[in-house]
């Protein structure tokens, strides 16, 4: 593992960028291209070196063509001009015969320029980056001392694919200034700095949160390297600017780059508006949007994820409180309601959608909830309607969450023909609905006093399997209760009972006096020793003691006698806390009192 970590030995490392100074000495003798971001070396540590060579040291890091990169960076693929097969062909015999010349026993003061001197002349840019290529075999040391080597004997002329392929190298180990060496030295002997190769590095540096470093780069490319930026340049800079954009400054910066390009591509119109979005310019947004229409492109999915979540947010973050003096009573006060008139942002943000989706696109199922949840939320649920259709027929798997949604919603407006509707629609489709849905509808149905409407759906979700609890029990109750049917409501609350759920007092009185109005004295008893039961039971497991005491002797002077579970439960409870006897002394007293009644029986 530490071996992981620490990517490369001293000795490697010492050597290696010996001969990097060699390309410093060459850069630096020209003053004007010291650039101050690149100057904090790594200390140097000159010990010779002492390491296997052997050791695939650089298991980490992969070459550069056979990276995945972000979409943003996708270099094109008929650049890269090499056929692997073909070179390998070509080559493999002085390829194989440099590389174990390299490999060879270490010898202080090698020197290449002896050991390689049969292929000086053979020298090129393929044979030289298939060279490269070993790097895993080669190891580190010898891969850059072979490149520096190779490049002092051909001028560095390279072809751009090798240049690209060091700074892809260096790049990934991060070490810039060896990277930035390695420009200057192009730039002044014969080579040349690519495009490509410039976006690498400030990809490089933008991952590693050099944005100042990138942008200089960017900014000196032209007159350091003579290589005037292309859209992958400006793509990769952007990228880099907009991906951890923080303050209206680095926005204002990325935005004079965007407009310097003359015909921006997806990626730039997705990055600058990834950063619009990002900081908050969300008409900006909007606009460079809508514009990217005009131009006939589609943004990245990225962007548009990020585009509509920003517009749902902002509305959430907008929603400010609001004192609203009430003054209808005889004494005037004031409640807090959320100020839904505030500017909404929900109505670009279907339109966004509304208008990617004709392009053949959709944002992540994330997103797509997210809008209808705020559609539902501001009560303008045609519209959620409308993009749950679309969930619908492309099968996208937020369907369950967005008919929950819609439905929940319309139930609270108590739109329940719509909601029955979308409900049934949803089971058709074999979609399970949850609980919440269940019992939102129940909730409404009971409150509307269609009882019958209310039990079909209870029937229903018995059929599927979908439990219901005291939420669903107590609309049941108390709708029973609002239909005088004591008799079911009396069955539901003791079921509710034995389930161990403790009723709300309200629910619970309800039921009592209505079976007490019936005459049905003997339920009302019934009632009382089953709450009293549950009630005993959950200050036992809360380790309620005192409280779990009291219960038990209010019951027994009432001559309640709990059940056996029950009793057990009391006793472990008290065992626990190393109060046995005293539990035992009650239920002692309670033997005695039910044998007395017994026997007065
Ligand atoms: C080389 O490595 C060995 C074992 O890791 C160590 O004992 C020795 O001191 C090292 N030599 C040098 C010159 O660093
Ligand atoms: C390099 O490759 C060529 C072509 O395969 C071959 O003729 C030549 O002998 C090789 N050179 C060495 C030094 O192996
Ligand atoms: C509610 O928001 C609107 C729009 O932002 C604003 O004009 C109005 O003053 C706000 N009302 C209160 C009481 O804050
Ligand atoms: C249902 O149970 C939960 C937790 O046990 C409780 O918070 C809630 O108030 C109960 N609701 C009703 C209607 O009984």
């Amino acid at each position: 593992m530490l071996g992981r970590r620490k990517p490369f030995p001293h000795g490697i490392l010492s050597i290696a960028v010996s001969f990097f100074s060699s390309f410093r000495s060459l850069s630096s003798s020209n003053p004007s291209l010291q650039n101050p971001n690149f100057h904090k070396r790594t200390t140097l540590n000159r010990n010779p070196r002492n390491i296997s060579i052997n050791k695939p040291i650089d298991s980490l890091t992969r070459p550069l063509r056979h990276t995945t990169v972000a979409p943003e960076f996708r270099y094109d693929s008929d650049s890269s001009s090499l056929e692997i097969s073909q070179i390998s062909e070509k080559f493999s015999s002085n390829v194989t015969s440099i590389c174990s010349l390299l490999f060879g026993p270490i010898q202080q003061n090698r020197n290449l320029d002896n050991l390689l001197k049969d292929f000086k002349n053979k020298l090129n840019s393929d044979l030289v980056l298939e060279i490269l290529m070993n790097y895993r075999q080669l190891g580190r040391f010898n891969t850059l001392e072979f490149f520096s080597w190779a490049g002092f004997q051909l001028g560095f002329s390279f072809d751009d694919s090798v240049i690209e392929y060091m700074a892809d190298f260096l790049g990934r180990r991060k070490l810039f200034d060896d990277l930035k060496c390695l420009l200057r030295t192009v730039s002044l002997s014969k080579g040349r700095v690519s495009c490509r190769t410039v976006s690498i590095c400030i990809r490089f540096l933008g991952r590693q949160g050099r944005v100042k470093e990138a942008l200089c780069l960017f900014e000196e490319m032209e007159s350091e390297f003579s290589c005037v930026p292309d859209n992958l340049v400006f793509n990769n800079i952007l990228f880099v600017l907009c991906k951890k954009v923080t303050s209206g400054e680095s926005i204002d910066v990325a935005f004079a780059i965007f407009q310097r390009i003359e015909c921006p591509d997806v990626f730039s119109y997705s990055n600058i508006l990834v950063g619009l979005c990002k900081c908050g310019r969300l008409e900006s947004a909007v606009e460079v949007f809508y514009e990217m229409g005009t131009a006939g492109l589609v943004p990245t999915r990225t962007a548009v994820n990020i585009l509509i979540g920003e517009l749902c947010e902002l509305r959430t973050k907008q929603d400010s409180i609001e004192k609203v003096k009430v003054k209808n009573f005889c004494r005037p006060f004031s409640i807090l309601v959320p100020n839904v008139s505030t500017k909404s942002s929900i109505q670009p943000a279907s339109e966004v959608f509304w208008a990617i989706c004709k392009l053949g696109l959709l944002p992540s199922a994330f997103v797509i909830t997210r809008l209808i949840s705020e559609l539902s939320r501001l009560r303008k649920i045609e519209k959620a309607v409308e993009i749950l259709k679309v969930v619908e027929d492309r099968k996208l798997r937020c369907v369950d969450e967005c008919y929950t949604v819609v439905i929940q919603a319309l139930c609270e407006v108590r739109r329940i023909d719509e909601a029955c509707e979308l409900f049934g629609r949803m089971v058709s489709q074999g979609l399970k609905p949850k609980l919440v849905v269940y019992n939102s509808v129940i909730c409404v149905l009971c409150k509307l006093g269609n009882v019958e409407g209310a039990e079909k759906y209870f029937e229903l979700m018995n059929k599927k399997r979908c439990a219901p609890d005291n939420v669903t029990y107590t609309a049941l109750i108390h709708a029973y209760c609002g239909t005088k049917n004591w008799e079911a409501a009396y069955g539901l609350l003791m079921e509710m009972l034995g389930f161990g759920w403790c009723p709300h007092f309200h629910t619970y009185n309800l039921v009592d006096s209505l079976v007490n109005r019936y005459g049905r004295v003997d339920l009302s008893r019934k009632l009382e020793g089953k709450l009293d039961t549950q009630l005993l039971q959950k200050y036992c497991k809360a380790g309620k003691l005192e409280a779990a005491y009291e219960k038990l002797s209010s019951m027994i002077s009432k001559g309640f006698c709990p059940p056996i579970y029950t009793i057990d439960i009391f006793e472990r409870a008290f065992q626990k806390y190393g109060k046995l006897k005293l539990a035992r002394e009650l239920l002692e007293k309670m033997d005695q009192v039910t044998q007395r009644s017994n026997s007065e029986a």
